[in-house]
């Protein structure tokens, strides 16, 4: 055996190595290093939002959806060294390396020094921080919901700089400008990408009907 990996040029060996990761696997290695339930709501709302995306774009919807479950990993164990240890960790598990890249890019500028380049990448960019704001507009309404929540209740929000102030609203204005697209645009798709997860990142709320307190 040690004799025919010896024979494999490496790179070749490091292919048979890859693989493409499943859903199943980019949920046991996230839980392994997240804990927090807000980090893995976060988490699975990237996910739904890549997934409507890919869909949209008519892009590899698992892959999408995989990077986004998966882009916070070390985010929980290593805050101020985020994206650091993302490569390591999903190289240990072999994962290709587009997907370490497209992880990595989505701390451009801020984290890392990879720009988004391919259109996954510019999406996940994009959408990481602006997620949060969604999220954060949809706690406040009467209905506590993200499935009634209008783009313009969010614009409104995103204008009040004291609202979500953790949000950075400058990576979010600079992803809108990489994929082309007004802001109104991708708010409006990141609201649509979060109804399908909503009920179990607790956003599904009350909506049409009256809050109780
Ligand atoms: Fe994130």
């Amino acid at each position: 055996m040690e004799k025919i990996a010896q024979t494999i040029p490496f790179r070749y060996y490091m292919n048979i190595m890859d693989h493409k990761p499943t859903r199943e696997e980019a949920w046991t290695i996230l839980t392994e290093h997240v804990n927090s339930p807000s980090l893995v709501s976060h988490a699975l709302a990237v996910e739904a939002v890549m997934r409507h995306f890919a869909r949209k774009k008519s892009a590899d919807e698992d892959l999408w959806g995989i990077i986004g479950l998966i882009h916070d990993v070390d985010y929980e164990e290593h805050p101020d060294e985020h994206l650091r240890h993302a490569p390591e960790i999903l190289r240990r598990h072999g994962w290709p390396e587009e997907s370490v890249r497209a992880v990595a890019s989505h701390g451009w500028g801020l984290f890392t020094d990879i720009a988004p380049v391919t259109d996954l990448e510019k999406t996940l960019f994009a959408i990481d921080e602006l997620t949060g704001l969604v999220a954060a507009a949809a706690r406040v309404r009467p209905s506590r919901s993200v499935m009634d929540l209008p783009v313009k209740s969010v614009l409104k929000k995103w204008k009040d700089k004291g609202f979500a102030a953790g949000v950075d609203r400058k990576v979010i204005e600079k992803g809108a400008t990489l994929l082309e697209v007004p802001l109104e645009e991708l708010i409006a798709d990141t609201i649509e990408g979060m109804k399908a997860i909503a009920e179990t990142i607790g956003l599904k709320g009350n909506p049409g009907g009256t809050s109780s307190t």
